[in-house]
């Protein structure tokens, strides 16, 4: 792999977020808790998809949309000392927190940068960044986002000919989460989470229109899956979908998506079937594919 120069992690005194529309979940401490606890029910299948494209040592990796980061920190670890991640994120907070991570885990092969993914040019803009990377990850991202066109143009700036672009997101949100028995306000709840990422320009279907996108900017889709499961009450897996609505519902009630009784009644159905053996929920399915640059 050619030597070049990596980009320059960002200066940590930037405002908290560099878009005019922010992430719809927002960048506070609840957030952040939900997106590790997260990131551990989901691993697996981002190990799985990061030994899948060929991820190694040596490999230079962009986390698009990193977040507080868990990923980019895994990638850190796999890439090793002759590798380097870059963590590309619009919140100052959650780069913030990747640094102290990194640091505390001593693991120097990280670099953080702020900025737009929809703007890769103005925050990776050096010439000699182009073609840098071998691999870009980007999971639960290109669903917030209003142009996922320019998302894709950026990466394939700064991927390397046959460099792999991993992707993890959603399609068939709305209708995927269900919860069984089905329950009235859990699906007036359900309704409102899509139409508010919607509202903001995201698109919670994306994962349907991202390979045709794909091939338009002249990828390959080597691999697509979809991995769906399911959560029973009392389970680590539960907490994943009670850790969101819990946090995530009164925003929209603050935000107006969702009448402060839709949201008591979702929150109050939710709690009721914690007690229920026979009940779970099935949940949002995550679709993964892996696009070569030709
Ligand atoms: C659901 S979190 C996923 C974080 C991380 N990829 C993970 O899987 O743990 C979405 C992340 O995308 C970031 N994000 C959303 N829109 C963005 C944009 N236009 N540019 C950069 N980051 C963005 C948010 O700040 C947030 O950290």
């Amino acid at each position: 792999m050619a030597t070049v120069t990596p980009p320059p992690p960002s200066p940590a005194s930037q405002p908290p977020s560099s878009r005019e529309q922010p992430y719809v979940l927002g960048t506070g401490s609840d957030e952040a808790f939900r997106l590790g606890l997260q990131h551990r029910l989901w691993s697996n299948s981002a190990f799985d998809l990061w030994i899948r494209a060929g991820l190694q040592p040596g490999m230079r990796a962009l986390d698009l949309g990193c977040g507080p980061g868990h990923a980019s920190l895994d990638i850190a670890q796999i890439v090793g000392a002759q590798g380097r991640v870059v963590g590309v994120d619009e919140s100052a907070a959650f780069l913030k927190q990747l640094g102290q991570e990194s640091e505390a885990r001593k693991l120097h092969n990280i670099d953080r940068v702020l900025g737009d993914a929809q703007k890769l040019d103005h925050c990776l803009p050096s010439p000699a960044t182009d073609d840098y990377f071998d691999v870009a990850y980007t999971r639960w991202v290109f669903c917030f986002v209003a142009s996922p066109d320019e998302v894709v143009k950026g990466i394939r700036r700064v991927l390397r000919p046959g460099g792999k672009l991993l992707v993890q997101d959603y399609f068939n949100y709305e209708f995927g989460i269900t919860l069984a028995p089905r329950r009235e306000c859990f699906s007036k709840a359900i309704k409102a989470v899509g139409q508010s990422w919607r509202s903001r320009g995201g698109n919670p279907d994306i994962m349907g229109e991202l390979p045709r996108l794909l091939k338009r900017h002249g990828f390959e889709i080597e691999h697509m899956d979809v991995k769906q499961r399911i959560a029973r009450p009392n389970t680590s897996m539960w907490h994943w979908p009670w850790t969101f609505f819990n946090s995530f519902l009164p925003k929209l009630v603050e935000s107006g998506f969702l009448s402060q009784a839709d949201c008591d009644g979702a929150l109050k159905e939710m709690a009721e079937v914690v007690n229920d053996d026979g009940a779970f929920m099935l949940l949002p399915p995550v679709f993964e594919l892996i696009a070569v640059k030709s």
